[in-house]
This record gives C-alpha cells, sequence and structure tokens, in this order.
C-alpha cells in the first residue's frame, strides 16, 4: 500500500470502526465523514474484498454533492475491465447522500421515461442519481460521444474510466487556455450534436466546469442530471447548454456561431424513436 492509500484507508478504517461500535443504532446511516458514510464504506470494502479494487489512491475532487477518488484495479477489476478497454487506475465517483439537492434534481428524474417508478427515500434517490449517471455515460459511450466509459454502478458509488494521462485527470476546459479556440467550439458542438442525435440525450449542465480537454480534444463528464431527448424540459436544458457554452468562449474571445442558429440545426430533425426510450 502507497503512503497515500494509508491516508485515505486510515480514514475508511475509522468509519469502520465507528460502524462496528454502532451497528444496532439508527445513527449506522447517517453520515459520518463529509463524503463516506458507513455504509459506503462497507461497500468499498466490498469491491476491495472481492478483488475489484485494490486501494485508493487519492482525491481528485471534493464537491458538494460528490467525492472523485481515483482507485486501483484488482485482478477482478483488472479482468472486468479489460473488456472495456479501462487499465487501472480508474475513478470511484461517490454520491454524497447528506448534501443531495433533492429540490434540484428531481425535475431532472421526473420526466425521464426511464425513472418513472421511483422510491421517495434521500437513500434511494441517490441511489438512482448515481444509476442516471451511469445510464447516461453508457448510452453516451456506445454512441461514441466522448465521455468516460463507465465500470459499474453500486447504490452511491460509480465507477469509470479515468480520463486523463499518467494517473492524472486532465484539467477542466475552465483551466485550459490552450484549449480556447474556435475548433475545440466546434468539437464541443459537434459532441452535443451527436449526444442529441446519436444517444438521444441533453447533457443539461454542460459548462467550462463539467468538459475536461486532453491533447486538444473536449469530454463531456458529470451527466447525472442529463435526460433524454423525449423529457419535457430537454429542449430548454440544450438551449440553456448551447449559450453557457458560446458565451464562455465569446467572453474568451473567440469568434462564435449564432447560438439560435446552433440549436435549430441540432433540433432540425429528431433521432429515430428508440432513441427516446
Ligand atoms: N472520469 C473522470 N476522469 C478524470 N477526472 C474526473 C472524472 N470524473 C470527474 N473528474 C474530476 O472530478 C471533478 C468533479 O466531478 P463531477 O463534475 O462529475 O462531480 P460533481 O459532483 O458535479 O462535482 P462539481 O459539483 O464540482 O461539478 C471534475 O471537475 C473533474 O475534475
Ligand atoms: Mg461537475
Amino acid at each position: 500500500m502507497k503512503p497515500d492509500d494509508k491516508r485515505i484507508w486510515e480514514k475508511i478504517d475509522k468509519n469502520d470502526d465507528h460502524w462496528r461500535k454502532r451497528r444496532k443504532k439508527k445513527e449506522d446511516f447517517q453520515t459520518v465523514d463529509s463524503v463516506i458514510d458507513l455504509n459506503t464504506v462497507k461497500r468499498l470494502r466490498k469491491l476491495q474484498d472481492k478483488g475489484f479494487i485494490d486501494s485508493i489512491s487519492g482525491t481528485i475532487a471534493s464537491g458538494k454533492e460528490s467525492g472523485i477518488f481515483l482507485a486501483k484495479l484488482g485482478s477482478e477489476g483488472e479482468d472486468y475491465c479489460k473488456a472495456l478497454s479501462i487499465v487501472s487506475p480508474i475513478v470511484i465517483k461517490i454520491y454524497r447522500t447528506s448534501t443531495l439537492n433533492f429540490k434540484k434534481i428531481i425535475r431532472y428524474i421526473n420526466g425521464d421515461i426511464r425513472f418513472r417508478k421511483h422510491r421517495k427515500s434521500t437513500r434511494h434517490i441517490v441511489n438512482l442519481w448515481a444509476e442516471k449517471e451511469y445510464k447516461n455515460l453508457k448510452r453516451s459511450s456506445i454512441a461514441k460521444v466522448r465521455v468516460p466509459t463507465p465500470i459499474l454502478v453500486k447504490n452511491n458509488i460509480l465507477l469509470m474510466e479515468l480520463l486523463g494521462k499518467k494517473s492524472r485527470p486532465f484539467p477542466l476546459l475552465k483551466n485550459s487556455p490552450q484549449a480556447y479556440t474556435e475548433e475545440t467550439l466546434a468539437q464541443i458542438l459537434e459532441q452535443t450534436k451527436m449526444l442529441f442525435h446519436k444517444a438521444g440525450l441533453v447533457h443539461a449542465d454542460l459548462s467550462p466546469y463539467n468538459i475536461l480537454v486532453g491533447d486538444q480534444i473536449p469530454y463531456f463528464i458529470d451527466m447525472s442530471q442529463s435526460v433524454l431527448v423525449s423529457h419535457p424540459k430537454a429542449l430548454e436544458f440544450l438551449e440553456r447548454d448551447i449559450n453557457n457554452v458560446i458565451s464562455f468562449f465569446l467572453m474568451k474571445g473567440i469568434e462564435v456561431p449564432d447560438s439560435k442558429e446552433i440549436f435549430n440545426t441540432i433540433t432540425k430533425d429528431f433521432p429515430d424513436k428508440d432513441l427516446l426510450t
């Protein structure tokens, strides 16, 4: 185990002990760490026991609603990921159960026919939020939109490909001045169009904070809120995505196309019926 792993596993073990001591109490279901709650600890341990992950080797980001970690695959995981052309290390995204903005996310769940029947408890909604990102990433990667390939989802834990080089994640578009070009903007709009037509999805939170850039190629991440194009607000979300991206590039002094025209070009035809479900 590397020194970095040690720190993280110590934190996890601390929670684990805490869980053992309080196993019979209601508090077991409460969050004891800002990201890793007791049940999540158990799930991570299970993945480790099964040889799917070997160790967690660092924190990539810790946001309000999720924690993003770098993890080394175990031998089981390596075998499984070979078929997906994914190599170690990978990314583990843990959705926080305590800070979920229920009001914000419910509008992206209601109206998505894939999740017509869902349970209403916070715990179930968090799991559904993770599953929704898994499904959206899967549809997108099958459609060859540039996103991290998802590996598996287990309750509030999502495993996916690391977008990066030599274990280092690619930077956000926000922090990639070399990508402030007409060419990158054109690629982003092309990916948005592919997402709509080939995956039948609208990202719904596209911004320089949810696009990574590696070797001048933009990748979309963070797709829990993405909706099917049949969602009643899909076109409203698409318009917002296009405006966000175009105004960012405009602010950086790049010549930009007319956002209304882009919106009309993308929505001129709708995807095939089978992509609406
Ligand atoms: N597959 C990945 N490969 C490399 N880096 C990633 C990957 N997924 C996420 N990240 C990094 O982790 C950060 C947070 O991920 P993400 O946007 O999915 O989570 P979030 O909960 O929406 O966080 P935030 O509220 O900060 O947007 C990203 O900004 C990115 O830097
Ligand atoms: Mg994000």
